[in-house]
């Protein structure tokens, strides 16, 4: 059985006709080709590796039917580069992990850093306390990495979160502002 679904995937609004049972992580992979966002167990829910943001939340998009997300505005890691407003401009998760280390072999940072989109968007907001390394250990148990020992990871959440507090409210508020990707039709 197939449905009609539109969804905004960083700024490109999809129009496709899919199988009712597609999950959303194949629905960005195989019909979008979107290959950023990985699958690291058996659709199971258990790695993290396919994490994305949907409607401002971390969702595994294993667990999410391609159907479910009719309507709804997803970013995957391909679109962080675009809410610098110019070409290539690293979002501020992008720069923590790169300045920090915050990888080895990189299967598993894409879904890192949706997770990671989700915990800042809420954390950076004025008054909330600053993340302690063992707030952000608890926040990203559901992604698992085989590489790192994750302590490059936390310093590079604790590196974005600094740039990020060090910013005006406005400009802050820009780089978790998915409206900013725009509404093209692909
Ligand atoms: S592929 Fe492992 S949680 Fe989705
Ligand atoms: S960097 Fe290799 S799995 Fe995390």
């Amino acid at each position: 059985m197939e449905n009609a679904v539109s969804v905004t995937v960083n700024g490109r609004v999809h129009d496709k006709t899919i199988p009712i049972r597609m999950l959303l992580v194949d629905f960005l992979r195989d019909e979008l080709g979107l290959t950023g966002t990985h699958v690291g167990c058996t659709y199971e829910g258990r790695c993290g590796a396919c994490t994305v943001v949907v409607d401002g939340r971390a969702t595994k998009s294993c667990m999410m039917l391609a159907v479910q997300a009719n309507g709804c505005r997803v970013v995957t890691v391909e679109g962080l580069e675009n809410f610098g407003g110019s070409p290539g401009a690293l979002h501020p998760i992008q720069q923590g992990f790169w300045e920090r280390h915050g990888l080895q072999c990189g299967y598993c940072t894409p879904g890192m850093m949706m997770t990671i989109f989700d915990i800042l968007a809420t954390n950076v907001r004025e008054g909330a306390p600053e993340l302690t390394a063992e707030a952000i250990r608890q926040s990203l148990v559901g992604n698992i990495c085989r590489c790192t020992g994750y302590s490059h990871i936390v310093e590079a959440v604790q590196s974005a979160a600094a740039q990020l507090r060090a910013m005006v409210p406005e400009e802050r508020a820009a780089w978790f502002d998915t409206a900013r990707l725009g509404e093209v039709r692909a």
